[in-house]
């Protein structure tokens, strides 16, 4: 059994910036997929959209409950509380080698894919009062290569990320229909500005992730900060997280940014 100082340490390794990376991201793709590629990963995800979704978030007075059982992964998820779904889908081989050969050289070790989903934000998710939100968050899994791709959207909602070797501090990414982004959702703090959303208005992301081959993912064991069987890890995480500086002042940008947009600092 592993010490609370030693989970520790496991965690922080991969907290530890770029010393791994190759090149310097967040950069664009152009023309991640082919068009047959997008119209077959489109096919895979209208085909899980006709599965029975998982419902979480329903309010109940002080917080939000499961609703619904959950019987398979492919089931799609709608978290009402974030107004978003979520469908995940079997990666096509071909597809997944176009990934490889992006992901694979930015970073000098075994990463693979290890994490993938579909993701609409849109008012219909949630209750209808609250927005589509992306607050500033570092992923707590160790993605050291993310690639989000727009699969569609109707919206200009741009994404924060932090700067590369600079990552208290942010720069502004427009993604728009079929554009791809590439950064490291682990190391760079990423979020979107709070944007208020108009019935019809949608935002598509497929979003990609690259772990270490020696990761829990693939090795089977547990979660270093498992939210249910780590509680208390997971707490000292997300505390540290929060005081940390640069977190601090992605959050100050968020909420001024909102702020200036008339969005009250608890309303989102
Ligand atoms: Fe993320």
């Amino acid at each position: 059994m592993q010490t609370e100082d030693s989970l520790m340490r496991k965690l922080h390794n991969y907290l530890t910036g770029f010393d791994k990376s190759t090149k310097p991201i967040p950069f664009y793709v152009d023309n991640l997929f082919s068009d047959d590629q997008v119209a077959r990963l489109r096919g895979i995800i209208e085909e899980n959209r006709k599965i029975e979704p998982f419902t979480i978030g329903d309010r109940i007075e002080d917080g939000y409950i499961r609703t619904s059982d959950f019987r398979s992964r492919y089931q799609p998820k709608i978290a009402k509380n974030m107004s978003r779904m979520l469908i995940e889908f079997d990666m096509p081989k071909d597809c997944e080698d176009t990934l490889d050969n992006i992901a694979k050289p930015l970073y000098s070790g075994d990463i693979a894919l290890c994490h993938y989903n579909y993701i609409d934000y849109n008012l219909k998710w949630g209750y209808g009062d609250n927005h589509p939100s992306l607050p500033p968050h570092l992923d707590a899994d160790e993605n050291l290569v993310t690639i989000n791709y727009c699969l569609d959207t109707n919206v200009e909602w741009d994404l924060y990320v932090g700067n590369w070797n600079d990552t208290g501090n942010f720069t502004k990414y427009s993604l728009s229909a079929g554009q791809t982004i590439v950064f490291s959702a682990v190391n760079q703090i990423h979020w979107r500005p709070k944007r208020r959303f108009n019935d019809g208005e949608f935002c598509e992301i497929i979003s990609m992730d690259y772990c270490p081959t020696d990761n829990y993912r693939f090795t089977g064991e547990d979660n270093p900060i498992d939210p249910e069987k780590f509680s208390l890890e997971r707490k000292k995480y997300l505390d540290e997280l929060q005081s940390r500086p640069d977190m601090m002042a992605a959050f100050k940008l968020w909420n001024d940014e909102g702020l200036a947009n008339g969005i009250d600092v608890r309303s989102m």
